[in-house]
């Protein structure tokens, strides 16, 4: 497809991450050095079929590189998975002469993006905005670094008091399909478990664990529960409770806390260089991909091959943990 891309759409789609402002601020701030004109779409693919779309400058993106959220609002939209829909929102991309759209978000946002640039002349470029961690081709997304870092304050306090009464907490971070921010929140706080959806949990094996530390009397313990793992925190610590009467034993789930707060200085890095590699993309004809981060060097995907990241956890990783915490 060889085309000049004068006009840029950018939005946010799925679950908003920490970092999604910077990016914008770097497609918008790109663009406009570049003599493109660019335009924020209101939530999502939402925005696109609303006609929810306004133009930037510069100063529209002043003081929000530290702030989470985004200011562009986001959705998770279906009326985008129809035809219909999708019609919808090219007559409305055409109203405005926009000719390229950066798009920043999760896997299920990408799919959207490879539908749409299939159908119509619009090429998409995708930034792998999402606290999971769980999009393929990419070392790390948008917001991650911050979620784990939220995590790991929240699980050093719980510690505090787990620690004063001598008491076993299971503590359920993010990760509906993913156990990343499971996996290095745990072992960055040295917890004593840490079960994810990608495996298998083997309750007897966490119950034997603990047993061996009652023996030990090391009586305080932290296991990391990633929210789409098998069981979830409350029922595991309802089999603990029943096996172990003697464990005291308490829920936290963290929840939302991990989507919000300012973004680290690391995340506000890379959605800053991937902003800026967006632009470069529409504006040298790589049209299509999304782009991702690999050994510190910019990448460059086919959005049709964005795909969920199913990790195995590695025996390494639990040896580390089995290791450290004992
Ligand atoms: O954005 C990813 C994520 O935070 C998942 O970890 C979590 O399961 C999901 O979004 C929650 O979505 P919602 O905010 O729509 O409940």
């Amino acid at each position: 497809m060889e085309k000049k891309v004068t006009k840029i759409g950018v939005l946010t789609s799925g679950g908003d991450a920490p970092g999604m402002n910077a990016a914008i601020r770097a497609v918008v701030r790109t663009g406009i050095y570049n003599k493109l004109e660019v335009f924020g779409i209101m939530r999502g693919y939402m925005g696109m079929i609303d006609d929810d779309i306004f133009k930037m400058e510069s100063k529209s993106v002043a003081n929000i590189i530290q702030r989470g959220g985004t200011i562009l609002k986001t959705a998770r939209c279906k009326e985008f998975y129809t035809p219909e829909g999708r019609k919808a929102a090219y007559k409305n991309l055409k109203k405005h002469g926009i000719n390229g759209l950066v798009i920043i978000g999760g896997d299920g946002s990408f799919r959207g993006a490879q539908i749409f640039s299939t159908e119509f002349d619009i090429p998409c470029i995708g930034l792998p905005g999402t606290i999971d961690k769980d999009i393929a081709g990419t070392d790390f997304t948008i917001g991650f670094d911050t979620a784990v870092n939220t995590a790991v304050q929240a699980i050093d306090k719980v510690r505090d008091t787990a620690d004063a009464h001598d008491r076993l907490f299971i503590i359920e971070v993010m990760g509906r399909d993913s156990g990343y921010i499971a996996l290095h929140s745990g072992v960055a706080t040295g917890a004593e478990n840490i079960l994810i959806p990608e495996q298998k949990t083997d309750v007897e094996g966490v119950i034997s664990a603990l047993v061996e530390k009652h023996r030990r009397k090391k009586l305080v313990n932290i296991i990391v529960v990633a929210e789409g793992e098998q069981f979830g925190a409350t029922e595991l610590a309802k089999a603990i409770t029943e096996r172990l009467p003697q464990q005291e034993v308490r829920v936290t789930i963290l929840g939302h806390i991990q989507r919000g707060g300012s973004p680290t200085c690391f995340d506000r890095l890379i959605a800053s260089r991937m902003g800026y590699a967006a632009v470069e993309s529409l504006m040298t004809n790589r049209f299509n991909v999304f782009i991702g981060i690999v050994n510190n060097k910019m990448h460059y995907i086919p959005l049709d091959q964005a795909v969920k990241k199913k990790q195995k956890i590695s025996d390494d990783w639990m040896k580390i943990v089995k290791i450290l915490s004992s």
